[in-house]
């Protein structure tokens, strides 16, 4: 078996910023609308001290914010693009990748697999992975795969078990995530979750890098069935004739649930995975856990360290990206990985809808 590292990481982080008052002012606004239409019931205004005690976010960038806070629309403006253009995600996925292979030293010819991985895929073939091989000039072959908010992981673990076996040397692990077009921005329980963005990994057989890296240790993954985050748009929806602007054709949730469900899941998760390994908890420096809520972070972190993790030890960026699905443990991690040491342990993990779980172990060599 071939070792394998991670040698490169690139964020692509959209220019548009709505803050949490941004957000609020459009929401009641929109909300005010609809009462003096006569909804019912009537929805209440939400706010950005809630927003920010309930989740720790502070504001999220997205691809098109006049769109998600015009109060007669609210959702983004993606205006559709001829089919010989680059495609929204595999534009995204080229600034984030170009950026990954420069820090790995890597030409893009050199990569034989392009694994795109995200919560959503803005065409149903060919594949995005496809087209981000042929924008970039990378060799192989590409596919896309979808495990919701642990997209990231499960892709780590396909490529890494690739190059471990030897069918591939190098790869490229994207997940462009444009959340702002699956969440409901006009439901107040959810309206704040969300923003976009594009990460990418190159992992390399560790014998051909050449540069600072991370030993992958080891990876697992776990799934269980829940609905409990949960989106029906799909291919069928015709089919059902049910073109009309649904509800459940943006991403659900019983926030609730999903928090007393995920939560032991993960800590048990993690706690086998590194058991298993050999590693104690006294052993990590770093979590670059999943960003979708501090709370949930902050309780993980505890339970993994068996004590309050200092911000050095977890990293959020939550507050300033929001939840970015399968982006955000990797947001975290190419933020907040450059001084780790020689021999310093750090651990990715996501998890979400699906229920789904992955966990990387890495050594800094
Ligand atoms: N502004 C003001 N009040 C709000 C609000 C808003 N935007 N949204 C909800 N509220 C109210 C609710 O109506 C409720 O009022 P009530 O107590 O009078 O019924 C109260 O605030 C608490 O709502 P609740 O939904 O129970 O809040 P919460 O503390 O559970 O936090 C989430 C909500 C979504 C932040 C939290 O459940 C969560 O993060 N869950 C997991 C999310 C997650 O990881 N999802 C994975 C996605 S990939």
């Amino acid at each position: 078996m071939n070792n394998v590292a991670v040698t490169g990481s690139g964020v692509f982080t959209p220019r548009q910023v709505i803050t949490n008052d941004e957000l609020v002012a459009a929401f009641n606004a929109y909300a005010d609308r609809r009462n003096a239409e006569g909804a019912d019931p009537s929805i209440p205004h939400s706010s950005s001290e809630f927003i920010r005690s309930a989740s720790g976010i502070e504001q999220r960038f997205v691809l098109d914010k006049s769109g998600v806070l015009d109060p007669d629309r609210m959702y983004p403006r993606l205006p559709a693009r001829p089919d010989d253009a680059p495609s929204q995600m595999a534009e995204m996925a080229v600034a984030a990748a170009t950026d990954a292979l420069a820090q790995a030293g890597v030409d893009a010819g050199a990569v034989d697999a392009v694994i795109c991985a995200a919560s959503n895929h803005e065409r149903a073939y060919p594949a995005i992975a496809i087209e981000i091989q042929e924008l970039l000039g990378t060799g192989g072959f590409g596919f896309d795969m979808n495990v919701a908010c642990s997209s990231a992981t499960f892709g780590i673990q396909a490529a890494a078990d690739m190059i471990r076996a030897g069918s591939i040397e190098r790869a490229l692990v994207v997940n462009p995530e444009i959340c702002s077009a699956h969440l409901e921005w006009r439901d107040r329980d959810c309206h704040f979750i969300f923003g976009d963005v594009c990460t990418a990994l190159v992992l390399e057989r560790e014998d051909l890098a050449g540069g600072d890296r991370f030993l992958i240790e080891s990876t697992r993954c776990a799934t269980q069935f829940s609905n409990n985050i949960r989106n029906n748009d799909g291919f069928l929806r015709r089919t059902r004739d049910a073109m009309d602007d649904r509800r459940d054709m943006q991403f659900m949730q019983n926030g609730r649930k999903v928090f007393k469900e995920v939560l032991p899941m993960v800590a048990s998760h993690i706690a086998d995975h590194m058991a298993a390994e050999g590693w104690q908890a006294d052993d990590l420096k770093r979590m670059w856990l999943h960003q979708a809520n501090k709370s949930m972070n902050d309780f993980i972190g505890r339970k993994v360290l068996g004590r309050v993790p200092t911000p050095e030890e977890q990293p959020n960026i939550l507050q300033d990206y929001a939840n970015t699905s399968s982006a955000g443990s990797i947001i975290a991690f190419a933020q907040h990985s450059a001084d780790l040491q020689p021999g310093d342990r750090g651990l990715i993990c996501s998890f979400g809808a699906g229920y789904s779980v992955g966990s990387v172990l890495l050594t800094r060599v």
